[in-house]
Protein backbone atom coordinates (compact mmCIF):
# COMPACT_ATOMS: atom_id res chain seq x y z
CA UNK A 1 0.00 0.00 0.00
CA UNK A 2 1.33 3.46 -0.13
CA UNK A 3 1.70 5.48 2.49
CA UNK A 4 2.79 8.17 4.40
CA UNK A 5 4.25 8.78 7.65
CA UNK A 6 4.25 12.38 8.96
CA UNK A 7 6.77 12.86 12.25
CA UNK A 8 9.99 11.35 11.62
CA UNK A 9 10.97 11.20 15.30
CA UNK A 10 10.71 7.53 16.97
CA UNK A 11 7.14 6.55 16.71
CA UNK A 12 7.33 7.70 12.80
CA UNK A 13 10.49 6.93 12.03
CA UNK A 14 10.65 3.26 13.19
CA UNK A 15 6.79 2.60 11.81
CA UNK A 16 7.75 4.00 8.46
CA UNK A 17 10.52 1.61 7.90
CA UNK A 18 9.21 -1.24 9.00
CA UNK A 19 6.12 -0.98 7.13
CA UNK A 20 8.46 -0.44 3.67
CA UNK A 21 10.53 -3.96 5.30
CA UNK A 22 7.34 -6.02 4.83
CA UNK A 23 7.03 -4.04 1.29
CA UNK A 24 4.57 -0.61 1.60
CA UNK A 25 5.46 2.17 -0.54
CA UNK A 26 6.34 4.82 2.53
CA UNK A 27 7.18 8.13 2.28
CA UNK A 28 7.96 10.15 5.82
CA UNK A 29 7.72 13.72 5.91
CA UNK A 30 9.62 15.83 8.73
CA UNK A 31 9.11 19.48 8.21
CA UNK A 32 13.08 19.76 10.16
CA UNK A 33 14.41 19.93 6.64
CA UNK A 34 18.26 19.56 7.72
CA UNK A 35 16.67 15.65 9.01
CA UNK A 36 14.85 14.79 5.92
CA UNK A 37 18.80 15.57 4.16
CA UNK A 38 20.48 13.48 7.28
CA UNK A 39 17.57 10.51 6.44
CA UNK A 40 18.28 11.02 3.00
CA UNK A 41 22.10 10.38 3.30
CA UNK A 42 21.08 7.11 5.00
CA UNK A 43 22.01 8.81 8.43
CA UNK A 44 19.46 8.64 11.61
CA UNK A 45 19.14 11.18 14.46
CA UNK A 46 18.48 8.99 17.07
CA UNK A 47 20.32 5.48 18.28
CA UNK A 48 18.12 2.37 17.83
CA UNK A 49 19.01 -0.79 17.32
CA UNK A 50 18.44 -2.37 13.88
CA UNK A 51 17.19 0.52 13.09
CA UNK A 52 19.45 2.32 10.45
CA UNK A 53 20.14 -0.78 8.46
CA UNK A 54 16.79 -1.41 7.94
CA UNK A 55 16.25 2.43 6.42
CA UNK A 56 19.30 1.85 4.41
CA UNK A 57 17.99 -1.15 3.20
CA UNK A 58 14.75 -0.01 2.21
CA UNK A 59 15.92 3.59 0.75
CA UNK A 60 17.67 1.38 -1.64
CA UNK A 61 15.14 -1.27 -2.32
CA UNK A 62 13.20 1.86 -3.49
CA UNK A 63 10.14 1.54 -0.78
CA UNK A 64 11.35 4.20 1.84
CA UNK A 65 11.97 8.43 0.81
CA UNK A 66 11.53 10.96 3.05
CA UNK A 67 10.69 14.21 2.10
CA UNK A 68 9.73 18.25 4.20
CA UNK A 69 6.96 18.74 1.88
CA UNK A 70 3.29 17.12 3.72
CA UNK A 71 1.83 18.19 0.24
CA UNK A 72 3.75 15.59 -1.73
CA UNK A 73 3.40 12.68 1.07
CA UNK A 74 -0.44 13.48 0.95
CA UNK A 75 -0.43 13.25 -2.49
CA UNK A 76 1.46 10.01 -2.94
CA UNK A 77 -0.28 8.20 -0.17
CA UNK A 78 -3.79 6.13 0.36
CA UNK A 79 -3.32 5.94 4.23
CA UNK A 80 -1.88 9.18 5.98
CA UNK A 81 -0.18 8.24 9.77
CA UNK A 82 0.03 11.60 12.19
CA UNK A 83 3.00 10.43 14.37
CA UNK A 84 4.33 13.99 15.70
CA UNK A 85 5.38 14.91 19.31
CA UNK A 86 2.76 15.53 21.60
CA UNK A 87 4.51 17.29 24.02
CA UNK A 88 3.76 17.95 27.97
CA UNK A 89 2.46 21.31 28.97
CA UNK A 90 3.29 23.04 32.49
CA UNK A 91 -0.38 22.24 34.12
CA UNK A 92 0.33 18.23 32.94
CA UNK A 93 -2.19 18.41 29.90
CA UNK A 94 -0.85 18.04 26.43
CA UNK A 95 -0.02 20.48 23.74
CA UNK A 96 -2.28 19.12 20.44
CA UNK A 97 -1.09 22.18 18.41
CA UNK A 98 1.62 19.70 15.90
CA UNK A 99 -1.53 17.46 15.55
CA UNK A 100 -3.93 20.25 14.89
CA UNK A 101 -1.15 21.85 12.34
CA UNK A 102 -0.83 18.83 10.45
CA UNK A 103 -4.36 18.24 10.31
CA UNK A 104 -4.82 21.21 8.93
CA UNK A 105 -1.82 20.57 6.68
CA UNK A 106 -3.48 17.28 5.47
CA UNK A 107 -6.76 18.62 4.50
CA UNK A 108 -5.10 21.51 2.29
CA UNK A 109 -3.48 18.80 0.35
CA UNK A 110 -6.17 16.16 -0.03
CA UNK A 111 -7.62 15.51 -3.59
CA UNK A 112 -9.19 12.78 -3.26
CA UNK A 113 -10.61 9.87 -0.58
CA UNK A 114 -8.01 9.35 2.30
CA UNK A 115 -7.45 7.58 5.64
CA UNK A 116 -5.84 9.56 8.07
CA UNK A 117 -4.07 7.82 11.19
CA UNK A 118 -3.09 9.04 14.06
CA UNK A 119 -0.19 7.30 15.58
CA UNK A 120 1.03 9.53 18.86
CA UNK A 121 -0.21 9.59 21.97
CA UNK A 122 -3.62 12.03 22.38
CA UNK A 123 -6.04 12.43 24.98
CA UNK A 124 -9.45 10.62 24.30
CA UNK A 125 -11.47 12.34 21.72
CA UNK A 126 -8.57 14.04 20.01
CA UNK A 127 -9.77 11.86 16.83
CA UNK A 128 -13.02 13.66 16.64
CA UNK A 129 -11.34 16.85 16.48
CA UNK A 130 -8.85 16.10 13.83
CA UNK A 131 -11.94 15.15 12.50
CA UNK A 132 -13.78 18.13 12.63
CA UNK A 133 -10.64 20.25 11.09
CA UNK A 134 -9.93 18.15 8.26
CA UNK A 135 -13.52 18.87 7.38
CA UNK A 136 -13.21 22.63 7.97
CA UNK A 137 -10.33 23.35 6.19
CA UNK A 138 -10.55 20.73 3.10
CA UNK A 139 -11.60 22.69 0.21
CA UNK A 140 -11.66 19.42 -2.18
CA UNK A 141 -14.83 18.64 0.25
CA UNK A 142 -13.19 14.92 -0.18
CA UNK A 143 -14.14 11.86 1.70
CA UNK A 144 -11.98 11.07 4.44
CA UNK A 145 -11.87 8.54 7.59
CA UNK A 146 -10.41 9.28 10.39
CA UNK A 147 -8.38 6.24 12.55
CA UNK A 148 -7.09 5.99 15.80
CA UNK A 149 -4.21 3.66 15.90
CA UNK A 150 -2.02 3.89 18.80
CA UNK A 151 1.73 2.73 19.05
CA UNK A 152 3.18 0.44 22.01
CA UNK A 153 6.79 0.66 21.15
CA UNK A 154 9.54 0.57 23.65
CA UNK A 155 12.88 2.56 22.58
CA UNK A 156 16.03 0.84 22.41
CA UNK A 157 13.60 -2.74 21.26
CA UNK A 158 11.32 -0.65 18.85
CA UNK A 159 12.23 -2.49 15.71
CA UNK A 160 11.62 -5.59 16.93
CA UNK A 161 8.41 -4.39 19.20
CA UNK A 162 7.09 -3.08 15.62
CA UNK A 163 7.96 -6.07 13.41
CA UNK A 164 6.15 -8.83 16.02
CA UNK A 165 3.64 -6.65 18.05
CA UNK A 166 1.85 -8.26 20.43
CA UNK A 167 -1.56 -6.70 19.22
CA UNK A 168 -2.78 -3.65 16.88
CA UNK A 169 -5.28 -1.33 17.49
CA UNK A 170 -7.74 0.14 15.13
CA UNK A 171 -10.53 2.96 16.32
CA UNK A 172 -12.59 3.69 13.87
CA UNK A 173 -16.07 5.73 13.54
CA UNK A 174 -17.32 3.44 10.38
CA UNK A 175 -16.15 0.03 8.73
CA UNK A 176 -14.67 1.94 5.41
CA UNK A 177 -10.90 2.29 6.57
CA UNK A 178 -11.47 -1.61 8.11
CA UNK A 179 -9.87 -3.32 5.30
CA UNK A 180 -6.88 -1.01 4.39
CA UNK A 181 -6.14 -0.57 7.93
CA UNK A 182 -6.07 -4.77 8.04
CA UNK A 183 -4.19 -4.83 5.18
CA UNK A 184 -1.78 -3.20 5.79
CA UNK A 185 -0.96 -4.80 8.88
CA UNK A 186 -1.61 -8.37 7.74
CA UNK A 187 2.41 -9.05 6.88
CA UNK A 188 2.84 -8.72 10.85
CA UNK A 189 0.67 -11.54 11.73
CA UNK A 190 -0.83 -9.84 15.34
CA UNK A 191 -3.61 -9.87 16.43
CA UNK A 192 -5.74 -6.87 15.46
CA UNK A 193 -8.32 -5.62 17.87
CA UNK A 194 -11.28 -3.18 15.78
CA UNK A 195 -12.55 -0.81 18.32
CA UNK A 196 -14.72 2.99 18.34
CA UNK A 197 -12.13 5.88 18.02
CA UNK A 198 -12.06 6.75 21.91
CA UNK A 199 -11.82 3.37 23.08
CA UNK A 200 -8.32 2.78 21.11
CA UNK A 201 -7.38 6.13 21.97
CA UNK A 202 -8.16 5.39 25.81
CA UNK A 203 -6.26 2.03 25.54
CA UNK A 204 -2.80 3.52 25.18
CA UNK A 205 -3.08 5.84 27.92
CA UNK A 206 -4.47 3.15 30.35
CA UNK A 207 -1.44 0.55 28.45
CA UNK A 208 0.88 2.65 30.23
CA UNK A 209 -0.32 3.64 32.97
CA UNK A 210 -1.09 0.39 34.27
CA UNK A 211 2.97 -0.65 32.95
CA UNK A 212 4.17 2.70 35.50
CA UNK A 213 1.47 1.34 37.88
CA UNK A 214 3.51 -2.03 37.96
CA UNK A 215 6.49 -0.55 38.33
CA UNK A 216 5.50 1.85 41.34
CA UNK A 217 4.18 -1.58 42.90
CA UNK A 218 7.01 -3.07 43.31
CA UNK A 219 9.03 -0.02 44.01
CA UNK A 220 6.57 0.36 47.04
CA UNK A 221 7.20 -3.60 47.37
CA UNK A 222 11.25 -2.77 47.53
CA UNK A 223 10.62 -0.34 50.86
CA UNK A 224 8.60 -2.88 52.84
CA UNK A 225 11.32 -5.33 51.47
CA UNK A 226 14.19 -2.95 52.98
CA UNK A 227 12.34 -2.59 56.33
CA UNK A 228 11.51 -6.56 56.61
CA UNK A 229 15.08 -7.87 55.46
CA UNK A 230 13.16 -9.44 52.53
CA UNK A 231 14.92 -9.34 49.04
CA UNK A 232 11.99 -7.88 46.19
CA UNK A 233 13.98 -9.48 43.68
CA UNK A 234 12.39 -12.87 45.06
CA UNK A 235 9.11 -11.36 45.65
CA UNK A 236 8.89 -10.36 41.71
CA UNK A 237 10.07 -13.51 40.70
CA UNK A 238 7.53 -15.18 42.97
CA UNK A 239 4.50 -13.58 42.33
CA UNK A 240 5.80 -12.50 38.59
CA UNK A 241 5.22 -16.31 38.19
CA UNK A 242 1.64 -15.94 38.50
CA UNK A 243 0.41 -15.98 34.65
CA UNK A 244 -2.21 -12.87 36.30
CA UNK A 245 0.71 -11.24 36.86
CA UNK A 246 3.50 -11.76 35.04
CA UNK A 247 7.46 -10.66 35.33
CA UNK A 248 7.79 -8.17 33.52
CA UNK A 249 7.30 -4.60 34.41
CA UNK A 250 8.41 -5.61 38.19
CA UNK A 251 11.91 -4.32 38.32
CA UNK A 252 12.53 -2.19 40.96
CA UNK A 253 15.14 0.53 40.89
CA UNK A 254 14.96 4.30 41.04
CA UNK A 255 11.83 5.09 39.10
CA UNK A 256 10.74 5.12 35.31
CA UNK A 257 11.48 8.10 33.20
CA UNK A 258 11.23 8.74 29.59
CA UNK A 259 9.38 10.58 27.31
CA UNK A 260 6.30 8.53 27.41
CA UNK A 261 5.52 7.05 30.91
CA UNK A 262 5.65 10.45 33.27
CA UNK A 263 4.08 12.44 30.27
CA UNK A 264 1.38 10.25 29.73
CA UNK A 265 0.59 9.74 33.43
CA UNK A 266 0.09 13.44 34.05
CA UNK A 267 -2.10 13.79 30.50
CA UNK A 268 -4.11 10.98 31.92
CA UNK A 269 -4.62 12.35 34.73
CA UNK A 270 -5.80 15.64 33.57
CA UNK A 271 -7.81 14.52 31.06
CA UNK A 272 -9.61 12.47 33.64
CA UNK A 273 -10.19 15.27 36.00
CA UNK A 274 -11.73 17.15 33.07
CA UNK A 275 -14.01 14.79 32.61
CA UNK A 276 -15.01 14.57 36.10
CA UNK A 277 -13.06 11.95 37.85
CA UNK A 278 -10.10 11.98 40.44
CA UNK A 279 -7.91 9.59 39.76
CA UNK A 280 -5.92 9.35 42.88
CA UNK A 281 -4.31 5.82 42.04
CA UNK A 282 -2.34 7.38 39.20
CA UNK A 283 -1.54 10.49 41.54
CA UNK A 284 0.22 7.61 44.32
CA UNK A 285 1.84 6.24 41.06
CA UNK A 286 3.47 9.16 40.40
CA UNK A 287 4.35 9.89 44.17
CA UNK A 288 5.81 7.08 44.77
CA UNK A 289 7.98 7.05 41.23
CA UNK A 290 9.25 10.26 43.21
CA UNK A 291 9.91 8.90 46.22
CA UNK A 292 11.84 6.15 44.84
CA UNK A 293 14.75 8.78 43.89
CA UNK A 294 14.39 10.82 47.32
CA UNK A 295 15.37 7.28 48.66
CA UNK A 296 17.66 6.48 46.55
CA UNK A 297 19.66 10.15 47.33
CA UNK A 298 19.34 9.45 50.75
CA UNK A 299 20.86 5.90 50.69
CA UNK A 300 24.02 7.49 48.93
CA UNK A 301 24.38 10.83 51.53
CA UNK A 302 23.44 8.48 54.34
CA UNK A 303 26.75 6.20 53.40
CA UNK A 304 28.65 9.16 52.37
CA UNK A 305 28.08 11.58 54.63
CA UNK A 306 29.01 14.75 53.48
CA UNK A 307 29.19 15.14 49.33
CA UNK A 308 30.77 18.41 49.14
CA UNK A 309 34.78 17.88 47.60
CA UNK A 310 33.65 14.23 47.19
CA UNK A 311 33.63 12.51 43.62
CA UNK A 312 31.49 10.04 42.27
CA UNK A 313 31.13 7.41 39.86
CA UNK A 314 27.89 7.43 37.28
CA UNK A 315 27.33 4.18 35.16
CA UNK A 316 24.31 5.38 32.95
CA UNK A 317 22.92 8.44 31.70
CA UNK A 318 19.57 6.99 29.49
CA UNK A 319 16.42 6.55 30.89
CA UNK A 320 17.02 3.14 30.67
CA UNK A 321 19.07 0.45 28.39
CA UNK A 322 19.32 0.53 24.28
CA UNK A 323 19.14 3.81 23.83
CA UNK A 324 20.63 7.06 23.61
CA UNK A 325 17.62 9.29 24.79
CA UNK A 326 18.15 11.23 27.88
CA UNK A 327 14.50 12.84 27.95
CA UNK A 328 13.09 12.19 32.16
CA UNK A 329 16.08 10.26 32.46
CA UNK A 330 16.50 9.32 36.46
CA UNK A 331 19.78 9.22 35.47
CA UNK A 332 20.35 13.12 34.83
CA UNK A 333 17.99 13.52 37.62
CA UNK A 334 20.23 11.79 39.97
CA UNK A 335 23.37 13.50 38.73
CA UNK A 336 22.13 16.59 38.99
CA UNK A 337 20.98 16.02 43.10
CA UNK A 338 24.48 14.86 43.16
CA UNK A 339 25.71 17.55 41.88
CA UNK A 340 23.36 20.09 44.14
CA UNK A 341 24.65 18.24 47.21
CA UNK A 342 28.26 19.48 45.84
CA UNK A 343 29.89 16.21 44.58
CA UNK A 344 31.71 16.16 41.15
CA UNK A 345 31.06 13.39 38.67
CA UNK A 346 32.96 11.06 36.52
CA UNK A 347 29.98 10.01 33.95
CA UNK A 348 29.33 7.30 31.47
CA UNK A 349 27.09 5.64 29.16
CA UNK A 350 27.68 3.62 26.02
CA UNK A 351 25.42 5.46 24.00
CA UNK A 352 23.92 8.33 25.96
CA UNK A 353 27.28 10.88 26.48
CA UNK A 354 26.53 13.22 23.57
CA UNK A 355 22.85 14.00 24.12
CA UNK A 356 23.63 14.45 28.11
CA UNK A 357 26.10 17.04 27.40
CA UNK A 358 23.76 19.98 27.13
CA UNK A 359 21.75 18.84 30.28
CA UNK A 360 24.10 17.74 32.88
CA UNK A 361 27.15 20.26 32.54
CA UNK A 362 30.40 20.01 35.04
CA UNK A 363 30.93 16.28 35.04
CA UNK A 364 33.84 14.81 33.04
CA UNK A 365 32.59 12.39 30.58
CA UNK A 366 34.83 9.18 30.81
CA UNK A 367 34.63 7.07 27.37
CA UNK A 368 35.62 3.66 29.10
CA UNK A 369 33.26 2.00 31.75
CA UNK A 370 36.29 0.44 33.33
CA UNK A 371 37.89 3.91 34.06
CA UNK A 372 34.88 5.64 35.81
CA UNK A 373 36.08 4.52 39.18
CA UNK A 374 39.21 6.51 39.20
CA UNK A 375 40.14 8.97 41.72
CA UNK A 376 36.19 8.22 42.86
CA UNK A 377 34.98 7.61 46.60
CA UNK A 378 31.85 5.63 45.47
CA UNK A 379 30.31 4.22 42.06
CA UNK A 380 26.44 4.59 41.17
CA UNK A 381 24.38 2.90 38.93
CA UNK A 382 21.82 5.05 37.36
CA UNK A 383 20.57 2.46 34.29
CA UNK A 384 20.32 -0.73 33.65
CA UNK A 385 22.39 -1.16 30.68
CA UNK A 386 23.67 -5.00 30.29
CA UNK A 387 27.28 -4.27 29.40
CA UNK A 388 27.44 -2.53 33.45
CA UNK A 389 27.12 -6.42 34.46
CA UNK A 390 30.56 -7.16 33.27
CA UNK A 391 32.11 -4.09 34.84
CA UNK A 392 36.00 -4.77 36.33
CA UNK A 393 34.92 -4.80 39.53
CA UNK A 394 38.74 -5.50 41.00
CA UNK A 395 39.97 -2.88 38.64
CA UNK A 396 37.27 -0.41 40.20
CA UNK A 397 38.00 -1.87 43.70
CA UNK A 398 41.76 -0.92 43.28
CA UNK A 399 40.76 2.64 41.55
CA UNK A 400 37.97 3.69 44.40
CA UNK A 401 39.12 5.72 47.97
CA UNK A 402 36.88 2.53 49.64
CA UNK A 403 35.26 0.14 47.49
CA UNK A 404 31.27 1.63 47.70
CA UNK A 405 28.82 0.76 45.11
CA UNK A 406 25.13 2.36 45.17
CA UNK A 407 23.33 0.28 42.28
CA UNK A 408 19.74 2.07 41.41
CA UNK A 409 18.88 -1.13 38.65
CA UNK A 410 20.09 -4.18 40.88
CA UNK A 411 22.66 -5.53 38.74
CA UNK A 412 24.79 -7.33 40.72
CA UNK A 413 24.42 -9.98 43.52
CA UNK A 414 24.53 -8.53 46.78
CA UNK A 415 26.23 -11.82 48.46
CA UNK A 416 28.79 -11.97 45.79
CA UNK A 417 29.61 -7.83 46.38
CA UNK A 418 29.73 -8.65 49.69
CA UNK A 419 31.99 -11.36 49.54
CA UNK A 420 34.38 -9.63 47.72
CA UNK A 421 33.93 -7.01 49.80
CA UNK A 422 32.34 -4.23 49.03
CA UNK A 423 29.80 -1.93 50.50
CA UNK A 424 27.07 -2.57 48.23
CA UNK A 425 23.93 -0.72 48.34
CA UNK A 426 20.89 -1.90 46.20
CA UNK A 427 17.31 -1.22 45.58
CA UNK A 428 14.59 -3.55 47.83
CA UNK A 429 17.50 -6.32 48.75
C1 LIG B 1 6.97 2.88 27.16
C2 LIG B 1 6.04 1.67 26.93
O1 LIG B 1 6.68 0.48 27.40
C3 LIG B 1 5.67 1.56 25.47
O2 LIG B 1 4.75 0.48 25.26
C4 LIG B 1 5.05 2.87 25.02
O3 LIG B 1 4.70 2.84 23.67
C5 LIG B 1 5.99 4.05 25.29
O4 LIG B 1 6.34 4.07 26.67
P1 LIG B 1 9.58 3.39 26.82
O5 LIG B 1 9.31 4.74 27.43
O6 LIG B 1 10.38 3.31 25.57
O7 LIG B 1 8.19 2.64 26.48
O8 LIG B 1 10.34 2.52 27.92
P2 LIG B 1 10.03 1.31 28.93
O9 LIG B 1 10.83 0.14 28.53
O10 LIG B 1 8.60 1.10 29.10
O11 LIG B 1 10.67 1.90 30.29
C6 LIG B 1 10.19 3.11 30.87
C7 LIG B 1 10.92 3.41 32.16
O12 LIG B 1 10.57 2.46 33.17
C8 LIG B 1 12.45 3.37 32.08
O13 LIG B 1 12.97 4.47 32.81
C9 LIG B 1 12.83 2.06 32.73
O14 LIG B 1 14.10 2.08 33.31
C10 LIG B 1 11.73 1.95 33.80
N1 LIG B 1 11.45 0.56 34.21
C11 LIG B 1 10.94 -0.33 33.32
C12 LIG B 1 11.65 0.18 35.54
O15 LIG B 1 12.08 0.98 36.38
N2 LIG B 1 11.33 -1.10 35.91
C13 LIG B 1 10.82 -2.01 35.03
O16 LIG B 1 10.56 -3.15 35.46
C14 LIG B 1 10.63 -1.62 33.71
Amino acid sequence: MKLAIIGTGYVGLVTGTCFAEVGHDVICVDNDAAKVKMLQAGGIPIYEPKLQELVQKNVAEGRLSFTSSTAEGVEKSDVIFIAVPTPPQPDGSVDLSFIERVARDIAGAMTGYKIVVDKSTVPVKTGERVSETIKRYCKAKVEFDVVSNPEFLREGFAVDDLMKPDRVVIGVRSQRPVAAMKEIYSPFKAPIIITDIASAELIKHAANSFLALKISYINAISIVCEASGANVEQVAEGIGLDERIGRRFLNAGIGFGGSCFPKDLSAFIKISEQIGYDFRLLQEVQRINAQQMDRFVKKITDTLWVLRDKTIGVLGLAFKQNTDDVRMSPAIDLCQRLQKEGAALRVHDPKAMDKAKPLLKGATYVDDMNAVAEGCDAIVIATEWEEFKSLDLDRAQKSLSHPIMFDGRNLFDPAEMEKRGWVYKSVGR
